[in-house]
């Protein structure tokens, strides 16, 4: 089964089994035949997160479970179940069409509800850890349905528990988030507030649906739209250096921004250290380094995984070499 329909980078690998799954019994059925005991299993969400290198000889499973449903509230917030296989940004305009807050400034991120929580999906101040409630993942080694709190998950920055401890162990099934029926708005980053500012929205014609609109208008302006150039989003994670180095590099970089964690650490832009180090809008044959957002690789066409990450490793060393600096992968890479 060819693999390129189901991964946003439009890679060309092949699978040896494949499997859609749009219910959890079926995922229970499924993990009790013993015909693919023994092989290993890749689990497929929207495929957005995923850099593909060789073909895989096991079975890939596509989680398709669909739904979204109000399953309680109170006075301040209503809690929304959806479905693993549930388009993320589907969840997002629903939540927004029915006035329901703290998804807004996730709009239009690829991929789907099942796959936001293994990397605590995160854009423009916001991260889905906020309103985060539970989730429901089955055991693939026993088949057994376990449900995790939100202090289960051991969230961090692109960051969780299914990326650490519970790797490969587990497929989620549904995700149950906690919104909020009165807005808080998350408006301090810069883009945002220029964004609605150009919309001529002010503080009082402020809404979720103006900040979801502000979101998507910045998001169409800078990343490439994976129907049209195959990518994963960033490809790195911003690196977090000690204080004491970033002070050093500002000497010596005196325009290098930087974002403060606590009192000892600084995140860095990836994408402005790629850049500086000459590669933004970089080509060779079908691998590239977008041209708005150097954070992103991307495929024109037919790259292969290999000169993806090929090209991936470059980068990584020639930042390494002018900063001092150790970028790594954010996407997962098969
Ligand atoms: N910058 C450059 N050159 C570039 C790109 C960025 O100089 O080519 C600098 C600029 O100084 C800019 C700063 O980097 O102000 C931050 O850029 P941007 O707002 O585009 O955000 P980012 O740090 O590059 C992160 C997330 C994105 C998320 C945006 C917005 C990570 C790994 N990436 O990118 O998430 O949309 O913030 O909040 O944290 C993703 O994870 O796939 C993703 C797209």
């Amino acid at each position: 089964v060819s693999l390129k329909p189901y991964n946003t980078f439009g890679i060309e690998a092949n699978a040896r089994y494949w499997v859609e799954i749009n219910a959890e019994d079926d995922l229970q059925t499924l993990l009790q035949l013993t015909d693919y005991t023994g092989f290993p299993k890749l689990i497929l969400g929207g495929g957005s997160n995923l850099l593909l290198t060789r073909s895989f000889d096991g079975l890939v499973v596509k989680i398709s479970i669909q739904g979204i449903d109000v399953i309680r509230e109170d006075d301040r917030h209503v809690y929304v179940k959806a479905g693993a296989g549930v388009n993320w940004h589907e969840l997002v305009m629903y939540s927004v069409n029915h006035g329901f807050a703290g998804l807004e400034n996730l709009s239009l991120i690829p991929g789907t509800v099942g796959a936001a929580p293994m990397q605590n999906i995160g854009a423009y101040g916001v991260e889905i850890e906020q309103v985060f409630d539970s989730l429901t993942a089955v055991h693939m080694p026993t088949g057994e349905t376990r449900t995790f709190t939100h202090a289960d998950c051991g969230f961090g920055y692109r960051e969780s528990v299914f990326k650490r401890e519970c790797k490969g162990q587990y497929i989620i099934t549904s995700v149950t988030f906690r919104l909020d029926k009165q807005p808080t708005f998350h408006t301090s980053y810069g883009a945002i507030q220029e964004t609605l500012s150009d919309m001529g929205v002010d503080e009082n014609s402020l809404s979720i649906k103006a900040v979801s609109d502000a979101v998507i208008k910045i998001r169409r302006s800078k990343l490439p739209d994976p129907a049209e150039i195959g990518n994963a989003g960033s490809f790195f994670k911003n690196p977090e250096i000690p204080k004491t180095q970033f002070e050093n590099l500002k000497e010596q970089y005196p325009a290098m921004p930087g974002y403060p964690i606590g009192d000892t650490t600084v995140k860095l832009p990836a994408g402005w250290l790629i850049e500086q180090a000459g590669w933004k809008g970089y080509r060779e044959g079908d691998a590239g380094v977008h041209a708005r957002q150097a954070l992103v690789l991307v495929n024109y066409g037919n790259a292969t995984g290999d000169q993806i990450l090929s090209l991936a490793h470059r980068v990584q060393a020639s930042v390494a070499e002018k900063f001092g600096v150790s970028i790594t992968p954010e996407v997962n890479v098969i």
